[in-house]
């Protein structure tokens, strides 16, 4: 069986996204999260075709990907923490929670663990303000947090990622 190279599956995906939009302007948004969601980061490849299949300049493409916090050009981990640094949750001890999980992770925010698994980042307000300090795991909203709660957190996301991992290999092995 022939393999399909890496780069032409993704221009075979982004094909089928833009043709859902005429290869319209309209088509960039849902174009990058695919990408995004599909290869946790957009790769200055993924960005060119995109250009190039929406006849729009790359310098365009780039400046969305940089506006977007939740759009990455750099490969992230496969949990990425945000905490939130606006003034409610900073006034709620959010400083004691950034501290156990840099401890905890032994990396600042802005880095990813050597291992892939985790990314931590600073967010602006995330609506929950009444119960800071508030954080998210990828799409889960955690709030009213203390360096206890972080901790059992971060305990959770070891677990299933290791259960992923297992599972793959498992799988892998029939
Ligand atoms: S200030 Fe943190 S959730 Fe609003």
């Amino acid at each position: 069986m022939m393999l399909i190279p890496e780069n032409e599956v993704l221009k075979q995906e982004l094909k089928g996204v833009a043709e859902r939009y005429d290869n319209k302007r309209s088509a960039l948004m849902p174009m990058l999260q695919m990408v995004q969601s599909r290869h946790s980061r957009i790769s200055e490849f993924a960005m060119q075709v995109i250009a190039d299949m929406l006849d729009i300049h790359p310098v365009e493409v780039h400046g969305v990907v940089s506006f977007y916090s939740f759009l990455n050009s750099e490969p992230k981990g496969r949990f990425i923490i945000r905490l939130c640094r606006t003034i409610s949750c900073s006034m709620q001890n959010k400083d004691r929670v950034a501290r156990q999980l840099e401890n905890d992770l032994g990396i600042e925010f802005g880095q990813t663990t050597g291992d892939g698994k985790f990314t931590l980042e600073w967010t602006n307000c995330l609506g929950h303000c009444d119960e800071g300090p508030a954080l998210l795991v990828n799409d889960k909203i955690h709030v009213k947090l203390t360096p206890e709660k972080v901790h059992d957190i971060l305990e959770e996301c070891r677990s299933t990622f290791g259960l992923h991992a297992a599972q793959k290999k498992e799988g892998g092995n029939h």
